[in-house]
């Protein structure tokens, strides 16, 4: 069989583990491998490389991603589909493995829907963010670049008795913001999901300087409201100056982690076995230590809901 594999929407650590883990498990299997630069573009453009065992040699280790990744709004079109099915055809390819997250997702399905071509979703975007899986590849690294950055700034913020604000990634998800606020012992986690008084957390803060509280930490997922906005206000309110810290594209490049190398591989096994075993429109995802694959589009329709009892837990902790 021959077999393709894209990278699509925003980049995240361990696309490249797992391009390497369908790549290297597929010849082993006696087939071949074909890759799409830059997502979805690739197909429409007839933009690949065939990928063999030397094409991903030292990249179980890179962040980004190889193959380039790009958000592909004509993808929506399905007169653009139906040229990347042409295109699939042209070139021999059995099935399609896209790497990435919700919107990628989404574009595989409809390709399904609208061709019948074999498609399978490998979950990776640091936000964490499709409901069906415990976990996306990258998520657990940008969780641990948001924690060195935090371990940086409580050393200085309580050298200086300052109240910190650490934006983070995540527009419509907390998930990096409660994750990291937890473990890098935030004061305040702020989510999208979940809406706060800022009244509250200004006497919270003050009442904890009272008792002689050197520095607070709140960490603010970029959709919960804007950062600059969020010190504005507290600043008139408190007559203090937060410091604030976005830190942006950070979160999303360096070495993946060990647990996002193990799932990034463990996907990529599972993938290629649902196309080896015949089960197109598959989503592969983990629940606990078990890996599955499921139906793409019941996979999408599984929103990601905060878990409020770790949130709670947090608040407690603090
Ligand atoms: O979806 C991953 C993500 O990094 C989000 O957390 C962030 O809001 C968004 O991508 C940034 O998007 P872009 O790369 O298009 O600027």
């Amino acid at each position: 069989m021959k077999i393709a594999i894209l990278t699509s929407g925003g980049d995240a650590p361990g696309m490249n583990a797992a391009v390497r883990g369908v790549v290297r498990y597929a010849l082993s299997q006696g087939h071949e491998v074909i890759g799409y630069m830059r997502g979805y573009q690739g197909i429409l453009e007839g933009d690949s490389e065939p990928l063999v065992a030397t094409s991903v040699s030292n990249m179980i280790g890179q962040g980004g991603t190889f193959l380039q990744s790009d958000r592909c709004p004509e993808f929506l079109e399905k007169e653009c589909r139906l040229r990347a099915f042409e295109q699939l055809k042209a070139d021999k390819v059995d099935a399609l493995i896209a790497i990435g997250g919700d919107g990628t997702f989404r574009g595989a399905r409809d390709l399904y829907v609208d061709t019948g071509f074999p498609v399978i979703g490998i979950p990776a975007t640091i936000d964490n963010d499709m409901g069906y899986t415990d976990f996306t590849i990258g998520f657990d690294t940008a969780v641990n670049n948001v924690l060195n950055a935090i371990n940086c700034l409580r050393d200085t913020m309580h050298s200086h008795n300052k109240i910190t604000v650490v934006e983070v990634m995540g527009r419509k998800c907390g998930n990096i913001a409660l994750a990291s606020g937890i473990s890098g012992g935030a004061e305040f986690i702020l989510v999208p999901e979940i809406p706060f008084n800022i009244n509250q957390i200004v006497d919270e803060v003050k009442n904890s300087q009272r008792k002689g509280k050197r520095s607070n930490l709140i960490v603010l997922a970029e959709g919960a409201g804007k950062m600059e906005d969020f010190c504005v206000a507290f600043e008139m309110l408190s007559g203090i100056k937060p410091r604030q810290t976005r830190l942006g594209f950070i979160q999303r490049g360096g070495s993946p982690t060990y647990r996002d190398r193990l799932l990034a591989c463990r996907l990529a096994k599972q993938a290629v076995d649902c196309v080896l075993e015949g089960r197109g429109n598959r989503a592969v995802g983990i629940h606990g230590t078990e890996y599955f694959d499921m139906d793409i589009e019941e996979a999408v329709n599984i929103k990601r809901k905060i878990d409020t009892d770790l949130y709670n837990f947090a608040e407690l902790l603090n």
